[in-house]
C-alpha cells in the first residue's frame, strides 16, 4: 500500500451510500473500490455477504488481489481481529457479471429458473434465443408502456 487517502478518497472509501467514482488512468480507482470493500469488512461484513462485479475477468482478479493485499496488511498488525476474515475472503464473490449469474444458477437451479443443465450461449445463440423470446415478452408489457417507446428502438430498450 502506498500513501494516505486524498480527501475525496477517503469519502468515497467510508460513504454509507452509493458512490460513483470517476477519475484518470493511474490515479486510484481500484485501490478506492478495494479499500471501500476493506472499510466494510472492518465494520463487521463477513466475505460471504459482498458480492462485487466486474466488467471483465482481468478487473475481478485485480480487484480480489488488490483486496487480499490491503487485508494481509492489516492482518500483519492486528492478526486477532483480521485472521478470519482472512480465512474466508475465498468466499467473497469478485466476478463479472456472469459470473455472479452462473454461481447464482448453478447453487439455486430451481429458484433461478435455470434448471439443472443451464449453460451459458455465445453471440449467436444468444441471438437466436432473443428472436424467439422477444415478441412474448413484449406482448406481456403494457400497452401504455409500449406506445410511449418509439418503434424502430423498441426492441434495443427492452
Ligand atoms: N492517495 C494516494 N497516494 C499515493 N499513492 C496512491 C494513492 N492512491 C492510489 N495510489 C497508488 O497509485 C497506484 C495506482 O492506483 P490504482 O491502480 O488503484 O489506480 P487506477 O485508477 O485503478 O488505475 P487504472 O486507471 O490503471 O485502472 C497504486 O500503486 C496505488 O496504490
Ligand atoms: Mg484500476
Amino acid at each position: 500500500m502506498t500513501g494516505s487517502f486524498t480527501g475525496p478518497q477517503q469519502r468515497a472509501i467510508t460513504a454509507p451510500h452509493s458512490v460513483a467514482i470517476s477519475a484518470g488512468a493511474g490515479s486510484g480507482k481500484t485501490r478506492v473500490l478495494a479499500e471501500r470493500v476493506v472499510h466494510l469488512l472492518e465494520g463487521g461484513v463477513t466475505p460471504g455477504q459482498i458480492a462485487a462485479v466486474t466488467f471483465t475477468e482481468a478487473a475481478a482478479a485485480e480487484l480480489r488481489e488488490r483486496i487480499a493485499t490491503y487485508v494481509e496488511a492489516r492482518a500483519q498488525v492486528d492478526p486477532p481481529r483480521w485472521a478470519s476474515v482472512q480465512s474466508r475472503l475465498p468466499l467473497m464473490q469478485v466476478s463479472t457479471i456472469h459470473g455472479l449469474c452462473g454461481r447464482v444458477a448453478r447453487e439455486h437451479p430451481v429458484e433461478s429458473g435455470a434448471g439443472l443443465n443451464f449453460a451459458v450461449l455465445d453471440e449467436s445463440e444468444a441471438a437466436e434465443w432473443l428472436e424467439e423470446h422477444l415478441a412474448p415478452v413484449l406482448a406481456e408489457l403494457p400497452v401504455e408502456v409500449l406506445i410511449e417507446l418509439p418503434g424502430r428502438i423498441r426492441a434495443d430498450v427492452i
